[in-house]
């Protein structure tokens, strides 16, 4: 049995614990260890084959399970954690996971909303918070950040990464994991960290849900991995999630190159590799394993760890060991990753120690903690156009404000909102009025009929016109109009893709009705992804990017309409002119035919701009700011780039200085730019301010088809400014002496 008086174990100590434990354990001990069982009442994927329910039960009774999802609160988990320790012959402690993507309790916006404040501690703030949240429900691991890299906004889980730079998406990836796991895992406000999905979903095809990813290797490397390999090495994230897809014909959780070549070997990963929910099971529809047992054997030589939810290592590991198909080491390996982490969490010390009924009480949504929900918010929304100064509104302006959605008080809360109340978030029409703004609200057309839960579909309103024809009059009589349009929160989020990407249901028409009525129209897009604009664009005098904001997310937009708050906002992902260019991202190739040109032989469409909409890195403040004295110099092993910025008109604002880079001529093409450092400036009126950026080789370099990493001599392009389309440019030129000295 564990010693009960146990101090906190150092590393040494840990592993000699470890050791000692599994030389104690059986083989049916180790299976439960690398088992992962959900819990009753949420449901994140689709259940696994046959009746496992009495099985399921049995086993978590005798304590035999070593980890769940979907077990929250102080009476489920305790429940669940005296099995394991009272019931079972060792007292192995189990780790409770839970999927706390953007908050636990209290919203904050979703990931890619987050993603477009380019506020790095905001970001980890809120990570903290949601730590410290589930953590007092007896949580201690969550599923999250998702780090995939996405360029295609028809798979709807974009919504819950930090969109298509890989640059971006690795500081963002950091921040979180550091949020998530804080300065001491054993502390009992901090939570096992889990980066996802490895590798590639993101990419999934046509970004249809669960797709094939087709990747080259170099996109691989440079552009998917980017993430995965700079969280591990820069945050230290202790568990990683394997994806649902295949790259080049192999499922992830069968990939042997990717886990236990690349992952535990290459990069030296010490912590836990969960599977995705029943990803074992499903290599045998993947036609790449012939029946579960082969999924046992295939995912644990492979190097997936846990087992969640396919029962496949339940099943068979036992029968693969004793007849010799499966090496002991394997499974004894996984064992001690999980028992590894079971330590640090500090569950051997004291398996209670996350359950404690005054912190689950005190702890959640706290004014701190929607504060903290709320100042992340702001920063997030993305002015997209401003014609003619039509924001911020006008004191006293009578506003008819239209939209369902804006008097929605679930969609801000987002697909993925873990234990949030439904119909909590503060909505746009509740802002208005604790503002006391001059106006009438029309709710239009209804989006969305009920509610629908995670795996259900939605449904959507295609037909119903009440409130539509009173919402063009109240447009009529208005000064100025504010339409609220877009996503509910279910249209977007996992098993949410989608081929058109306009507002859904008849809220295109309303648009286009209440433009006719009244020109003077703000129009404010609640979305988890970016959604085609194109003829909001061409009609409407002003813009905003809403997203999914969380808790507070009316009085964040509110705030951004009157002019409270100056937008800083700056977009993570490209918005496309049609559905027809996706996928789209700024740091494309340059192709043997830039286009467009004056004859059709060039690269391009002959029926829609090439470009985005809105740019990656695009974002409008009420202020304007004026970009200068760009210098760019070779200076002791690292390229400084100099520049400055200055808010020239308007009131105090914020600006996300973009830093691109494109390397001219190397041995493999390389994008026209790429993100290499950023930095979210405050400016006063008039103020100016000088800055310097350095650049180091890992910024000049990238990696070739066989893994290898370069930087090669020659000239660089440096691109500075407030979006990916910069202008302003400087050239150097490095030797390969210069390269050498490179730091
Ligand atoms: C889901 C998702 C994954 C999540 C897991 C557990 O299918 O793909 O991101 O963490 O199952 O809910």
């Amino acid at each position: 049995m564990l010693n009960k008086s146990n101090t906190r174990t150092d590393t040494h100590d840990t592993e000699a614990r470890i050791t000692a434990l599994l030389s104690e354990m059986t083989l049916e001990e180790k299976m439960g260890q690398l088992t992962q069982f959900s819990g009753f009442y949420d449901v994140t994927g689709p259940p696994p084959p046959g009746d496992r329910e009495a099985q399921k039960h049995a086993l978590l009774q005798r304590g035999l399970i070593g980890s769940m999802l979907n077990v929250v609160g102080y009476d489920d988990v305790r429940a669940f954690q005296t099995y394991a320790v009272e019931n079972s012959r060792l007292g192995i402690p189990m780790m409770f996971a839970y999927d706390v993507i953007h908050g636990h309790k209290t919203m904050f916006p979703i990931p890619l909303a987050e993603a477009a404040s380019w506020d790095l501690d905001l970001i980890e703030k809120g990570a903290r918070v949601a730590a410290t949240e589930a953590a007092a429900q007896g949580l201690n691991w969550t599923f999250a950040p998702m780090v995939d890299v996405t360029r295609d906004a028809r798979w709807g889980r974009v919504m819950e990464g930090a969109g298509e730079d890989p640059y971006l998406g690795a500081v963002i990836a950091e921040a979180r994991v550091k949020g998530f796991q804080g300065e001491d895992l054993g502390s009992p406000d901090t939570v096992l960290a889990t980066v996802k999905h490895f590798a590639g979903y993101g990419f999934a095809e046509a970004g249809k849900e669960y797709n094939v990813a087709e990747v080259s290797q170099v996109t691989l490397f440079n552009t998917i991995l980017q993430p995965f390999r700079d969280v591990l090495e820069n945050a230290n994230p202790r568990s990683f999630m394997n994806a649902f897809n295949t790259i080049n014909g192999i499922p992830a959780t069968g990939d042997v190159e990717l886990q236990r070549g690349l992952l535990k070997g290459d990069w030296g990963f010490d912590g836990v590799v969960v599977s995705d929910w029943g990803s074992a099971i499903e290599m045998v529809s993947h036609g790449f394993v012939e029946d579960g047992r082969e999924a046992a054997r295939v995912a644990m030589t492979a190097g997936s760890d846990v087992d969640m939810e396919s029962y496949v290592y339940l099943d068979h590991l036992n029968d693969l060991v004793e007849t010799g198909d499966l090496d002991l080491e394997l499974i004894d390996d996984a064992v001690r990753r999980v028992l590894r982490t079971k330590f640090e969490l500090g569950l051997f010390d004291d398996p209670y120690r996350y359950l404690d009924r005054d912190r689950e009480s005190e702890t959640l949504m706290t004014q701190a903690h929607l504060q903290a929900s709320e100042e992340i918010a702001r920063k997030s929304i993305v002015l997209l156009k401003n014609h003619h100064g039509a924001l911020p509104l006008q004191q006293g302006e009578r506003v008819a404000l239209i939209g369902a959605l804006a008097a929605d008080k679930d969609a801000p809360l987002g697909n993925w909102r873990a234990h949030a109340e439904a119909h909590s978030a503060m909505s746009v029409l509740e802002a208005f009025e604790e503002a006391q703004l001059n106006f009438e609200y029309s709710h239009g057309v209804h989006v969305q009929w009920g509610d629908a839960g995670f795996e259900y579909p939605v449904h959507i309103n295609t037909d119903n016109w009440e409130g539509f024809d009173e919402a063009v009059e109240a447009a009529r009589q208005a000064d100025k109009v504010v339409l609220v349009l877009g996503e509910t929160a279910r249209q977007s989020g996992e098993g949410r893709s989608r081929v058109d990407l306009g507002f859904p249901g008849l809220q295109q028409q309303l648009l286009e009705a209440v433009h006719a009525a009244n020109h003077n129209l703000v129009l404010v897009v609640m979305s988890g992804r970016p959604l085609v604009l194109s003829w909001a664009d061409a009609h409407v005098p002003a813009i905003v990017q809403a997203w999914h904001l969380g808790h507070r997310a009316g009085r964040a937009i509110t705030d951004v309409l009157t002019g409270k708050e100056n937008p800083s906002g700056k977009l993570p992902m490209s918005f496309p002119r049609s559905v027809g260019q996706l996928p789209l991202y700024y740091n494309h190739m340059n192709t043997g035919r830039p286009g467009p040109k004056e004859t059709v032989v060039w690269a391009g469409y002959s029926d829609v701009e090439t470009t985005a909409l809105y740019p990656f890195g695009h974002g409008l403040s009420y202020s304007h700011f004026v970009y200068s004295n760009l210098a760019v110099a070779y200076h002791e092993g690292q390229i400084e780039v100099q520049v400055a910025v200055q808010n020239v008109e308007g009131p105090p604002g914020e600006e996300v200085v973009q830093v691109y880079v494109h390397d001219r001529v190397a041995s493999i093409a390389r994008p026209v730019r790429e993100l290499k450092a950023f930095k979210k400036l405050s400016l006063e009126s008039g103020e100016y301010q000088a800055l310097t950026f350095k650049l180091k080789a890992k910024d000049l370099g990238f990696y070739k088809a066989d893994g290898t990493f370069a930087v090669e001599a020659g000239e660089f392009d440096i691109y500075v400014g407030g979006s990916s389309c910069a202008q302003l440019s400087a050239r150097i030129r490095l030797s390969s002496e210069d390269v050498e000295s490179l730091v």
